[in-house]
């Protein structure tokens, strides 16, 4: 790989041993996948946060590279493993909490913004068309590439703090127009509403096309909380980075000989997948992270109301404090629901702490089941809070 004269500093240590260790795992990187030099980044998003995954292992890592380490862009952190306020109203152990608070003292001390999201975009991490970008959620991802335009490999939780603590990152994959063009065309055949039917769609395109970037034509129109419902269900259910959706997303791409089409059957038989027999004990709305707006829509529907069973809205931390100024969050937590804010139903360590969670997002009905054992049931955002109150 050719580096310039600053990065072959980096890697020589001239610049402290957090960025030789960034510039090995960057360069190690680029040979594997045959990137011809690095390319400078304007926003990093890393992955990997909770401690539930990291374990202590991964905190020494941390720890190691922040003791010279700063970062060079803005950078924001995926969800944790508990809100880092509210942590014990959602039964999280002390022992949990002071090793996860060590893990964002860790960070922040590379001056990350330690802002726990896996949707970056809607709370300021928000790049432009055709930006370089290093993010590793796979969601937010799918969401960058293809709703943004911005271009962005599915980093790794290691390669993304390398990134930012360089500015940079090897040129290859999605970041090579090359590789962006859509090789399949889907023609959805259906009408498509809701959080929940575009995750179902997520889930219909992506076991049909695997990680192959797809041209999907006959949807009018999306919110971007379908969007991002979307993102997080193709990027689950089959490993897209990138989607083009006509006359939503940005690029231009040329449709490409193979053809799947999607049919009301197709959707009907993802939601049925989707729909365990089990009595809900555990309801959950935000993931990918709840926006003010599905926020809004929550209390609209809890007000004057009471729930009966354990529900969790997962959101970004400055999205519950708007949410706390407008009022919402008062309607929400007066019916008994919770804000789980930095963290979500998945990276929280809940393992078999419920049976059966009834959600509106296809991604955590496929890791609710894979890492936390719970049945699944999905439903729309109208029918949780009805479920909810039962
Ligand atoms: Fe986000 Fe957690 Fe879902 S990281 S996309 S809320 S699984």
């Amino acid at each position: 790989m050719q580096l310039t004269k600053e990065e072959k500093e980096m890697a020589a240590g001239k610049h402290g041993r957090a960025l030789k260790k960034s510039m090995e795992i960057l360069i190690a990187l680029g040979e594997i996948y045959g990137a011809e030099k690095l390319v400078d980044v304007t926003s990093v998003q890393i992955a990997g946060v909770s401690y539930d995954n990291l374990g202590d292992a991964g905190l020494e890592f941390l720890e190691e590279l922040a003791k010279d380490g700063k970062v060079r862009v803005l950078t924001t952190l995926n969800p944790a493993g508990m809100d880092l306020e509210n942590y014990k109203v959602l039964g999280i152990s002390e022992e949990f909490a002071v090793k996860q608070k060590q893990v964002i003292s860790a960070f922040a001390k590379m001056e990350i913004i330690p802002t726990c999201t896996c949707t970056p975009y809607l709370i300021g991490n928000n790049p432009h068309f055709k930006q370089h970008i290093a993010w590793s959620e796979s969601s937010a991802v799918a969401y960058a590439n293809s709703v943004l335009g911005a271009y962005t490999n599915r980093e790794g939780g290691p390669s993304a703090l390398a990134s930012a603590l360089t500015g940079k990152t090897p040129l290859y994959g999605m970041h090579l127009e090359e590789n962006r063009a859509a090789q399949i065309k889907v023609k959805v055949k259906c009408k498509i509403k809701g959080t929940w039917e575009f995750g179902a769609l997520g889930k219909a395109i992506g076991e049909k096309s695997k990680a192959k970037p797809t041209l999907i034509l006959g949807i009018k129109e999306a919110s971007i909380e379908e969007l991002k419902s979307f993102s997080a269900s193709i990027a689950t259910y089959g490993g897209a980075a990138i989607f083009h959706m006509k006359g939503i997303t940005p690029s231009k791409t040329s449709s490409r000989k193979e053809e799947i089409t999607i049919t009301k059957e197709d959707i009907e038989k993802a939601k049925k997948e989707m729909d365990s027999e089990c009595g809900v004990d555990f309801v959950t709305i935000g993931c990918p992270h709840a926006s003010l707006a599905e926020i809004a829509k929550v209390a609209q529907l809890l007000k004057g109301k009471k729930v009966k069973k354990e529900f969790w809205i997962t959101t970004a931390r400055p999205t519950k404090r708007i949410a706390d100024t407008t009022g919402y969050s008062k309607i929400i937590e007066d019916a008994g629901a919770k804000f789980a804010a930095d963290t979500c139903c998945v990276v929280a360590p809940i393992k078999n702490r419920f049976k059966c969670m009834a959600t509106d997002s296809a991604k955590g009905c496929y890791y609710a089941g894979a890492k936390n054992n719970f049945k699944v049931k999905i439903m729309s955002i109208e029918k949780l809070v009805e479920e909810a109150c039962k």
